[in-house]
């Protein structure tokens, strides 16, 4: 595919811990970060990694919650978020883009402030560790793009205590994207798109979202997926879509139109 015409463009792109699991979906997903980058896109990648994070903090005997989707961080549980984001998943996902000739940094919110973030206030319910992201530093974003340098941030982030928090790597992708006036955001996870009534929703608006949030037809992890995408098109985001992640060239096929699925959000 020719993506001469997004030579320049940032694309935000958030890499559900669901979507890992699948080798051959994983060696996919590479083959199109190599090539955005390699036609002069702007990639940054978020990662996730629930999934590993509950597994280890099951094999330490901690116990976790979720809360409409978003885990209770105790003491415990952010040290555990902090290896296994930051150290293992972080470190995975650079070694294969290195691999692949991409010169990746892996960072978290918490180097050279690149998140701030203040405590998450959910509902009136607390949530402990969580934050929500109160300043991004795009400066050192954009520096790492002129260097030609693809950065891969582990949802995380600290306060102006220097507090680590958890940050939900779907509000982490959509504050970024919100304050780098991306041009794309796209979630990739581990479903073909939005499942509502039956079928994927090819097409979202945030009212129809809602309903199916009251609904329980949007349950767990996609209820922060959706709001956060709708939170980043009232912000400056032209085009967010969540594409197909049981495709094998998830990004690719969505942006060539070949076989897509996905769900794509509409204000
Ligand atoms: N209406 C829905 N359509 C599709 N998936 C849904 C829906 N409601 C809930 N889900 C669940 O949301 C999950 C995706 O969110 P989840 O947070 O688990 O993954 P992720 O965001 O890709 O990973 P991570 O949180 O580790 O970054 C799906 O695997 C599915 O089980
Ligand atoms: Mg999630």
């Amino acid at each position: 595919m020719n993506l001469e015409s997004y030579r320049g463009k940032i694309f935000v792109i958030k890499y559900g811990g669901a979507a890992m699991a699948d080798d051959e979906l994983k060696s996919g997903f590479f083959e199109d970060i190599a090539l955005l980058q390699s036609s002069g896109i702007r990639v940054v990648i978020v990662h996730g990694g629930g999934k590993e994070v509950t597994a280890i903090s099951n094999k330490l005997g901690f116990e976790t919650k979720f809360i409409d989707g978003q885990r209770y961080t105790d003491r415990d549980t952010i040290e555990v978020v902090q290896m296994v984001l930051a150290g293992k998943i972080n470190k995975d996902i650079v070694s294969v883009l290195c691999a692949h000739g991409i010169p990746a940094l892996g960072i978290c919110g918490i180097d050279c402030n690149l998140l701030k973030v203040k405590k998450f206030e959910h509902n009136g319910q607390d949530l402990g560790l969580v934050g929500t992201v109160a300043s991004v530093n795009t400066r050192f974003l954009q520096t790492l793009f002129e260097s030609g340098i693809l950065p891969v941030i582990a949802p995380l982030g600290a306060d102006e205590n220097g507090i680590v928090h958890n940050i939900n790597a779907d509000n982490a992708v959509a504050s970024i994207a919100k304050e780098l006036h991306a041009d794309k955001l796209m979630y990739v996870s581990d479903i073909v798109g939005v499942f509502a009534r039956g079928g994927i929703v090819r097409s979202l608006n945030i009212e129809d979202a809602e309903q199916l949030i009251a609904e329980t037809e949007i349950h767990g992890g996609m209820i922060p997926k959706v709001r956060s995408a709708f939170n980043a098109m009232k912000n400056n985001v032209a085009s967010v879509v969540l594409v197909n992640g049981k495709q094998k060239n998830p990004i690719i096929s969505q942006l060539s139109g070949v076989n897509i699925a996905g769900t794509e959000f509409v204000l």
